[in-house]
């Protein structure tokens, strides 16, 4: 409690861990919350959450409420779960993939992931699952980072196609991105681009700092 009233005034670590994929793992009480950064940014909870509830806003929580088989690609803390599990009151089946086993370690222990119900977490690489998962999907959250850096592969044709494949009918896509250069912005619009008249394709820039947030519906 101590550690949370001092947190107003200065950021109060309380766990630290070096992880070969994400550097550097801080769990941090900030302004009365415990969020989880990496080396150089907000992984879970604080601007996380925030950019990614908003993301949900724009699909609408009532609609969300409804779907049955939900996906999060890059799950960490867990605070896109919980916003889904808790705020929204889903009541479907949500998959969680994340390649670091040290992050959902981290998850249980600080961030009670474990204690969410109808929540699966698979600790495997995102493209890897992708490839295996039998399963179709009303929402897909891709939320994919190595600290700053986000892998090639999700702006690729086949990671895209697969997506879509994988995506039901009338579902949508969430994709949360950082443009820190003119090459970032310009692999955006090519990201766009790679979309047909069967998508809708929305971006919503600098939803904080440096986020532009996408939403794809699939029509038909
Ligand atoms: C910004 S955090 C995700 C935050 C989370 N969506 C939330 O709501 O709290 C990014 C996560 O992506 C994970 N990650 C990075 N590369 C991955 C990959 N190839 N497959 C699955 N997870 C990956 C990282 O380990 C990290 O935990």
């Amino acid at each position: 409690m101590l550690k949370r009233f001092f947190s107003y005034f200065i950021p109060v670590m309380v766990y630290q861990k070096k992880s070969e994929i994400n550097k550097n793992l801080e769990v941090t009480w900030n302004n009365g919350q415990l969020v989880l950064d990496s080396k150089n940014t907000n992984y879970s909870y604080g601007s996380l959450q925030r950019i990614l509830r908003k993301g949900l806003q724009y699909i609408g929580f009532e609609r969300i409420r409804n779907f049955e088989q939900i996906l999060v690609l890059g799950v960490a803390g867990g605070s896109v779960i919980k916003t889904l599990a808790e705020e929204i009151k889903c009541k479907g089946h949500i998959t969680g993939v994340e390649i670091d086993p040290a992050v959902i370690a981290i998850a249980n222990e600080y961030f009670g992931l474990d204690r969410i119900p109808n929540v699966e977490i698979i600790i495997d690489d995102a493209f890897e699952f992708i490839l295996k998962t039998k399963n179709r999907y009303d929402l897909i959250i891709i939320d994919i980072f190595q600290d700053l850096t986000m892998p090639n592969f999700l702006f690729e044709e086949f990671f895209i196609h697969r997506i879509n494949y994988l995506l039901r009918k009338e579902g949508f896509i969430l994709f949360n991105t950082m443009t820190l250069t003119p090459e970032h912005t310009q692999r955006n619009l090519d990201y766009r681009s790679k979309f047909d008249s069967d998508y809708s394709v929305r971006m919503y820039p600098k939803v904080e700092d440096h986020n532009e947030l996408y939403t794809i519906k699939k029509l038909r």
